[in-house]
């Protein structure tokens, strides 16, 4: 395979989004758009990525550096059309040598294993390869026109189309591949004498066969190449983002009631013989282990759940959760930052947080971690084979021993040591026929004032 450079078009205002959030930086399953072109860049391949911004959005430029692996970034400084916009990216690859794929980034759902097949198609054919699709409604974008050979003759946008133009579906989704050199000779001879008055990045396919070269297509499933303009079109996207994530669970040995009301993020990591009851939210970062069974209403995010473990239903796993082998973690229960070893279980009705809880330690109904006091986080520690005892709150930073058993309702400010019992709370007192005197002087002072 030649060298390849991805050049991914950011620097559209995104109108049509209505937000002060630039369009490639909203999500579709936990991701930012742009991020997933550049990981889809990635897996294809590419030696060189590029993103074009426009000078307006510095929320785009941040977003990158800050990225694990940041893409090259060049600057489109007026968004005068997609031609114009791969042309800013000209500089940056005046000595490559190689071919070049360009993507938008607001199309996210485009798969590495189709420019694979566009790279075969031109590796055979050479010359520009166009990336198309049979649209249910093509209304709004570019048309594929062919020839007789099935070759593309030339593209023609929505605007400039006429009626028979109009009413053929075979759509432009925006990716072409081409030779580096070839792709800006072309763009170089684009004008913007059209409806839009924009220079086309989709006018380099008939400049492209008048000058002699192949113009190919290869096709692609219509939800693959979903270009997002507003929130509808995002919402749509990331329907065929959690269709794709629930079909592939599934096919790796997932168990799930409902799929369609199970929501995952592009990271979710699930293993076989994993079930999943219904409306259960997996937010970025979430692994689950084999056999683990995850009951209705649970809310996951940046947790680990080990082997075996069970959880809710309706528990929540924050950030840090990490769940081991057969921990269970009952209704309504929220854990954060927090290691259960083996066998460890809470129940019903407990927050914990900062802390660390040992192998087959029980926390009762209600244990709370206190674990901030209005300025730090504080942690907890409770030894293996402890019992929680219900309604006991831990005051951070604080340690309960190995086997030790706390009284229900205890406040425990001080650490425990291995085996004891610690109570705190006052003694309790008994008035030996309170009661029953209470009830028999209120219903004489209602009696008196007439009432039955
Ligand atoms: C474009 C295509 C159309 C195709 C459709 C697929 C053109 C002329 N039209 O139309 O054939 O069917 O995508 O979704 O290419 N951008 C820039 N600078 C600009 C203009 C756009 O960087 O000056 C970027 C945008 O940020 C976006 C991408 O290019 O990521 C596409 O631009 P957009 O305006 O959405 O093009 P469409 O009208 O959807
Ligand atoms: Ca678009």
């Amino acid at each position: 395979m030649p060298a390849c450079a991805v050049i991914v078009l950011a620097a559209g205002q995104g109108t049509r989004m209505r937000s002060s959030l630039p369009k490639v930086l909203h999500k579709v399953g936990a991701r930012a758009m742009i991020d997933w072109t550049l990981a889809a860049a990635q897996s294809f391949g590419a030696d060189r990525r590029i993103v074009v911004v426009g000078p307006h959005a510095p929320q785009v430029r941040a977003h990158l550096e800050r990225a694990e692996r940041p893409p090259e970034i060049a600057v489109q400084a007026q968004p005068l059309g997609t031609g114009h916009a791969v042309l800013a990216a000209r500089e940056a690859l005046s000595d490559f040598e190689g071919d070049v794929v360009v993507l938008y980034g607001d199309t996210p759902l485009i798969r590495p294993e189709t420019l694979q097949a566009m790279a075969a198609v031109r590796a055979v054919h050479g010359g520009v390869v166009v990336l198309g699709f049979r649209a249910e409604n093509p209304a709004g974008y570019g048309r594929l026109i062919e020839d007789e050979q099935g070759r593309i003759a030339r593209i023609v946008e929505e605007r400039d189309a006429d009626a028979e133009e109009k009413a053929v579906n075979l759509c432009n989704s925006g990716v072409f591949l081409a030779d580096a050199k070839l792709l800006m000779q072309l763009l170089s001879m684009v004008r913007a004498d059209n409806a839009k008055k924009e220079y086309y990045l989709t006018d380099i396919v008939g400049l492209g066969r008048s000058a002699g070269f192949a113009t190919r297509y290869v096709g692609c499933p219509e939800t693959e190449v979903l270009g997002v303009n507003s929130r509808l079109e995002l919402s749509q996207a990331e329907a065929v983002f959690q269709n794709r994530a629930r079909t592939e669970a599934m096919l790796a040995g997932v168990t799930m009631i409902d799929p369609n009301t199970v929501y995952f993020s592009y990271d979710t990591a699930i293993e076989a013989d994993v079930v999943i009851e219904p409306h259960v939210f997996f937010g970025p970062g979430v692994s689950v282990a084999a056999g683990a069974h995850i009951k209705a209403h649970c809310h996951l995010e940046g947790a680990t759940v080990g082997p075996g473990a069970q959880l809710g239903p309706f528990a929540r796993l924050r950030p840090g959760a990490d769940l081991r082998a057969h921990v269970k973690i009952g209704n309504f229960v929220e854990v954060k930052n927090a290691v259960f070893h083996e066998k460890a279980q809470a129940s019903h009705l407990t927050y914990v947080g900062d802390a660390e809880v040992g192998a087959r330690a029980n926390l009762g109904c209600g244990t709370i971690t206190c674990n901030y006091d209005g300025f730090d986080k504080h942690h907890t520690v409770i030894g293996e084979d402890a019992f929680i005892g219900s309604d006991t709150a831990l005051v951070a930073p604080v340690r309960i021993g190995a086997g030790a058993i706390t009284g229900a309702g205890s406040v425990i400010t001080k650490d425990v040591e291995p085996d004891a019992l610690v109570v705190s709370r006052s003694p309790q007192k008994s008035v030996p026929g309170w009661a029953k005197a209470f009830r028999e002087r209120k219903k004489a002072e209602r009696a008196g004032r007439g009432k039955p």
